[in-house]
């Protein structure tokens, strides 16, 4: 177990915390959402608490190594000074001797952000001379960016290796609840993977697959496994490379105590633009020619339902449809909804899936909605990830 914010007193301590603030903008310095920034606080607020000195460093976008004026974290100061009720200083450099002196310059308790760390290409490099800089800021290291940690970057990796590096709340609360699923699930566990490609959820189906008992395929992905099943698909989005992996898939569940659902009945339409009005149900083996798979069906919908209201632990990654579209928006929120009426753990994870349940006003529904896009998709894989593996181990009190 990583250690945490309860094996180190950090009063009076400068901290470095890397944080995941990594949001949608709408540009003109607005924030399209702010989730990732809100999960942070709990972390930020605590140290405050305890008199301790908070630099806060983040990247935004993705500038590759130069700075860009639309990319600046100035804006994202100004939001969480307001979310947080005090003043936030926001530093034009995040290492070097301006962001010396405003470091230095912190007192107990507040909080200073630093700019974007992706306008230095040495973030990414993970160059051992940045990292000493960003450490030279601190005496203490924090990691509370979950949604990064699947990158070996200074900020990530190298510092945590200069400064005594413990876990955030935040980074505690996903690696508990997403653990939690690989390691003690209560049963059953019923995954639910959807979203359109079926090549960039391989990993953690394979890792699921002799976890679960009930495994729901849907989303656009769930095409390439009705081409395995030898069903027609009309102009749905097929990825043939991997049609044989999940043939391979479809035909290895059982020998491993799963039970796969793929739906027995689809939402298709001309185009994923269609209108309500131009959209039908129809059972798996009648899609027309012309015809595209857009979302589970109803019957199935329904089937689903009941399976995640008897759960006991219901894990979800990717939109059963095209949600955007609110004609192909029918069994993410009717499933959603479901999971609500049920008592099981469920954790989500993934940005469309977030996006979506957002949109429908969902999200509270579950008990976990994971920060990490990437990073979680990879955790669910079984792969370490560095931003985790760098922080300290817990020392046991005998
Ligand atoms: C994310 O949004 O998944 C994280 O902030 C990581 O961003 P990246 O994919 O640009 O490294």
């Amino acid at each position: 177990m990583k250690a945490g914010l309860d094996d180190v007193n950090p009063e009076g301590k400068r901290v470095l915390v890397r944080v995941d603030f990594n949001v949608p903008l709408l540009g003109e310095g607005g924030i399209r959402d702010d989730a990732r920034m809100r999960a942070s606080l709990p972390t930020i607020q605590e140290l405050r608490s305890r008199s301790a000195r908070v630099i806060l460093a983040t990247h935004l976008g993705r500038p590759k190594g130069k700075s860009v004026e639309a990319l600046s974290t100035k804006p994202l100061a100004t939001h969480l000074a307001e979310l947080l009720g005090v003043e936030v200083g926001w530093c034009s450099e995040c290492v070097g001797p301006v962001a010396q002196e405003a470091a230095l310059g912190l007192a107990d308790g507040g909080v200073l952000l630093l700019e974007n760390l992706r306008f230095h290409p040495e973030e990414e490099a993970n160059d051992p001379g940045f990292a000493a800089q960003l450490a030279s800021l601190a005496e203490l290291y924090v990691n509370d960016a979950f949604g990064t940690a699947h990158r070996a970057h200074a900020s990530t990796d190298g510092v945590a290796h200069i400064l005594p590096a413990y876990a955030g709340r935040l980074m505690e609360r996903e690696l508990a609840a997403l653990s939690g699923i690989l390691e003690s699930p209560a049963r059953p566990l019923v995954a639910i993977m959807g979203g359109s490609k079926l090549s960039t959820k391989l990993g953690v189906i394979d890792h699921l697959l002799p976890r679960v008992q009930q495994l729901l395929l849907g989303g656009g992905m769930s095409a390439t496994f009705l081409v395995a099943e030898g069903v027609s698909v009309g102009r749905s989005l097929v990825e043939p490379d991997f049609v044989a992996k999940a043939a391979e898939i479809l035909g290895r569940a059982p020998s491993l105590g799963a039970e796969v659902y793929l739906p027995t009945d689809v939402v298709v339409a001309a185009s994923p633009e269609s209108p309500a009005a131009g959209a039908r149900s129809c059972p798996v083996g009648e899609v027309g020619g012309e015809e595209m798979i857009l979302d589970v069906g109803p019957a199935t919908a329904r089937r689903w339902s009941e399976m995640v209201r008897r759960a006991g632990t219901v894990v979800w990654n990717g939109p059963l449809g095209v949600y955007e579209n609110p004609a192909f928006a029918g069994a993410t929120s009717q499933v959603a909804a479901a999971i609500g009426e049920g008592s099981a753990v469920s954790v989500t994870g993934g940005g469309d899936l977030q996006a979506a349940l957002e949109s429908m006003g969902l999200v509270s529904k579950f008990t976990h909605v994971s920060t990490g896009g990437g990073a979680t998709l990879e955790f669910l894989e079984g792969r370490e990830l560095p931003g985790v593996a760098a922080l300290r181990e817990r020392v046991a009190v005998p």
